[in-house]
């Protein structure tokens, strides 16, 4: 049976799924949602969805069934006894890249086309244009081409590779780098709690976020040496100057009665690397360091 393009069924209401399904309503798509906490889609009824008793109902009422749930084990659960051939199914439930790829397999085996999604928004960006939200997608190019305008209504749609774990690998990485950011940022905050800080937070927030702009094109500096092999391509601070003011970063925090275990880990990294005879390089080698 082919389904009309405009109709798509969402299977999880939570926070961003009631988002992503309002996005679709608002643009005139028939929308059938289904959530195991049935009060949850009220809302949306009241604004044009349909209601399914059941996940297996939901997923036949469109050709595009999209997953919002709270992580694999419940996508696992939801669609144990659905009837998948001929579906295209759309997962933007965070996963790990091997969940994703294993997700794939699955969905691949019970005769339906996959694509995995990694959501990068928090629900208020969803559907609001020019907010920055975007998915990565990863897996069945023909899905991801005959839905594209669809899957671009809630969010833009990045479109990262035949390889289903991909869409989850970039989302994570990305991820891993914001919590990197968040315990730098927290860090920042201790010290400015401490005695000689006179500046206000909201404005110490906005020297944190100059700052941090600033310095975010360093990591084209990385892909670079990445890219080259070359390690002491470009560097203007080399790592025996960074580890010596990691001293003082140190010294600083103790002054300010502050716990470094947010910046030890990767100070350790860096006196490893220094160790080694790495003095003249950047931080980069520390990736070889990491990979185990
Ligand atoms: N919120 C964000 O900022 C954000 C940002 C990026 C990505 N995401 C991802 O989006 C996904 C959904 O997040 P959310 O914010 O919408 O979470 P949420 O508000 O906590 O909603 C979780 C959803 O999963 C359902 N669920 C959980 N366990 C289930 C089970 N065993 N069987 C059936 N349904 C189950 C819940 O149903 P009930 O209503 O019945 O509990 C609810 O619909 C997650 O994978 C999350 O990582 C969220």
């Amino acid at each position: 049976m082919r389904h009309d393009a405009k109709k798509i069924s969402v299977l999880g209401l939570g926070a961003m799924g009631t988002a992503f399904a309002r996005a679709w309503l608002d643009a005139g798509y028939g929308v059938t949602v289904w959530n195991r906490t049935v009060g949850r889609a009220e809302a949306l009824v009241g604004e044009g969805a349909e209601v399914a008793a059941t996940a297996t109902e939901a997923v036949r009422a469109s050709g595009l069934v999209v997953v919002c749930l709270l992580d694999d084990a419940s996508v696992g659960e939801v669609l144990a006894d659905t009837e998948l051939v001929g579906v295209d199914l759309v997962n933007v439930t965070t996963s790990t890249p091997g969940q994703a790829r294993e997700r794939a397999a699955w969905a691949g085996a019970r005769g339906a086309r996959y694509l995995d999604g990694g959501i990068m928004a928090v629900p208020p960006m969803i559907g609001t244009p020019d907010s920055g939200a975007y998915v990565f997608y990863s897996g069945s190019p023909e899905l991801f081409a005959a839905h594209r305008d669809g899957l671009a209504v809630p969010a833009a749609a990045r479109y990262v590779g035949e390889e289903p774990g991909s869409a989850a690998l970039h989302d994570v990485a990305l991820l891993s780098a914001m919590t990197g950011m968040f315990a730098g940022v927290t860090h920042a905050f201790a010290l400015m709690r401490g005695a000689g800080a006179e500046v206000a937070p909201k404005e110490f927030a906005g020297l944190l976020v100059e700052w941090l702009a600033a310095m975010a094109p360093a990591a084209y500096g990385v892909a670079a040496q990445l890219e080259t092999g070359d390690y002491t391509l470009g560097v203007t601070s080399n790592l025996a100057m960074m580890v010596e003011g990691n001293g003082t970063l140190l010294r600083t925090a103790e002054e300010q009665g502050v716990s470094p275990e947010l910046l030890a880990p990767f100070m350790a990294l860096m006196e490893r690397l220094l160790a080694a005879g790495h003095g003249d390089e950047g931080t980069t080698g520390v990736i070889d360091l990491l990979r185990r």
